[in-house]
């Protein structure tokens, strides 16, 4: 099949590779030129496992394509895939202006039948909004060409995004055209070979399947942080009591690991996204409200043990911080618990060194650019000479049983305020650490 993706940022440039690795002939758009000049030259610009490999090869066997000419990219295609940006607005719903443009911009260039697929995370209605925009355009040209516009929430996690979107637990189509329905059929079995995992439904409850999984998703994380926070209180270990409830089936394991709280692109705006749907429709959603709360606190829980440890003041101590992005396996750091501890640290006096294996350029040229006092170095151990603690933020494979000897030898203090709990079974206060966790 001959497919455009518009948006080829994490979604849009994974899922593009993705359908091309199946044979099908992808052009992926992107309105940023630097972008499709990178990618054209080989340069992927996000870090994803197994991406580039997939990438350079597809491209080689002439199957993907890259361009910022949404038109031109149009003309051979049968489906067009939207999965630019849906950012919080000021108001904290989902902000369209970039799904909307994508829309405007295929009504003026289509030229013959095409599945317009809304794959961005979208509020419940916004289909209708991307056809009736669609049809808008066709109409000020006074053509008359059929079209169908259908919800595939994308439900890929980064950091394993190739493998997720290569076999899918499932893939949602919302539709109202059987042909539509049909032709995503068509192209999504080469992915479920073994068992369908085709679900199709309405195109309302598509929209809301997004939003009530990452919601879910959400409440499981606030959940285990809230119990956390009451096991420290009451003296109970939430380690163990993740562990007795994870093994119950109704319960299970994924989801219920105390930390810093969830980040990144989607959990954070999608959560916020869903309180402002429910509210413009006339209901509160306490509990999804209270699952944020939840959360914008649980950020801080790190920064707080370490000034109950050290004193308000942190003026003359430097953190070595391992971990940048919100989680392992990707350069993301939108909304990264690393970004909140690391300000109320820099804020309150403190240096700061750090390292992520892949986050630092993220770090440095946005998200904590500007910020003073900060220096990053290339090895994990490099940021602790000289430290007076180690922060372990994000659970990389190789911070997971690092040489704790090499550790002490390095570090001015032997503390280490460890924000994933990945260091509680290494019983470290036997080997002469202070140690701070999350829940005990
Ligand atoms: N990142 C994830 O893990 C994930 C998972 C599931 C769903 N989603 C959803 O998918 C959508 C995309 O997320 P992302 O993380 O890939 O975003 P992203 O910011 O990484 O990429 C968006 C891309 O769209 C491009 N763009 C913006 N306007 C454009 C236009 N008019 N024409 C062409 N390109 C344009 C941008 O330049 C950018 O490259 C969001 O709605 C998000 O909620 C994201």
């Amino acid at each position: 099949m001959n497919i455009t993706v518009i948006g080829s940022g994490y979604v849009g440039l994974v899922s593009g590779t993705c359908f091309s690795e199946m044979g099908n002939k992808v052009t992926c758009v992107d309105i940023d030129p630097i972008k499709i000049e990178k990618l054209n030259k080989g340069i992927i610009p996000i870090f994803e496992a197994g991406l580039e490999t997939m990438v350079l090869n597809n491209v080689k066997n002439k199957n993907l394509f890259f361009t910022t000419d949404l038109s031109e990219a149009l003309k051979n295609s049968e489906i067009a895939f939207i999965a630019v940006g849906t950012p919080m607005g000021d108001d904290g719903s989902a902000d369209l202006q970039y799904v909307l443009a994508v829309a405007k911009s295929i009504g003026k260039s289509m030229q013959k039948r095409l599945i317009v697929v809304d794959k961005s995370t979208v509020p419940i209605g916004t289909a209708d909004k991307v056809k009736a925009t669609i049809q808008k355009e066709l109409d000020l040209r006074g053509v008359d060409i059929e079209f169908d516009v259908v919800s595939n929430p994308e439900f890929l996690k980064e950091g394993v995004a190739i493998a997720d979107f290569m076999k899918p637990d499932r893939v949602v189509v919302g539709s109202d055209s059987d042909y539509a329905t049909e032709k995503m059929k068509q192209l999504y079995n080469p992915f479920f070979r073994d068992q369908d995992r085709f679900i199709a439904m309405d195109i309302r409850s598509a929209e809301m399947t997004k939003y009530a999984a990452n919601a879910m998703l959400a409440t499981k994380i606030s959940f285990m942080n809230e119990i956390a926070n009451i096991c420290e209180k009451v003296g109970a270990d939430a380690n163990k009591v993740r562990i007795g409830i994870g093994s119950d089936q109704r319960i299970g394991y994924s989801f219920i690991y105390p930390g810093v709280g969830y980040g990144g692109s989607c959990f954070p705006k999608d959560v916020k996204a869903l309180t402002k749907i429910a509210k413009e429709n006339g209901y509160t959603a306490e509990l999804i409200t209270a699952v944020e709360d939840v959360n914008d606190a649980q950020k801080l829980v790190i920064a707080q043990k370490i000034v109950k440890r050290f004193g308000d003041d942190l003026t003359g101590l430097t953190f070595g911080i391992w971990g940048l992005a919100f989680k392992p396996g990707t350069d993301d750091m939108r909304e990264a618990a690393s970004i909140y501890v690391i300000k109320e640290l820099v804020k309150r006096g403190a240096k700061i060194k750090a390292y992520d294996p892949k986050a630092i350029d993220e770090a440095k040229e946005h998200y904590l650019k500007g910020v003073q006092n900060i220096t990053y170095a290339d090895s994990k151990y490099a940021v602790l000479k000289d430290s007076d603690a180690l922060v372990l933020l994000t659970e990389w494979k190789e911070f997971r049983s690092p040489d704790f000897d090499k550790i002490k030898s390095l570090l001015k203090s032997l503390i280490i305020f460890d924000g994933r709990n990945q260091y509680n079974s290494f019983n470290l206060e036997a080997k002469g650490f202070e140690y701070y966790q999350i829940g005990k």
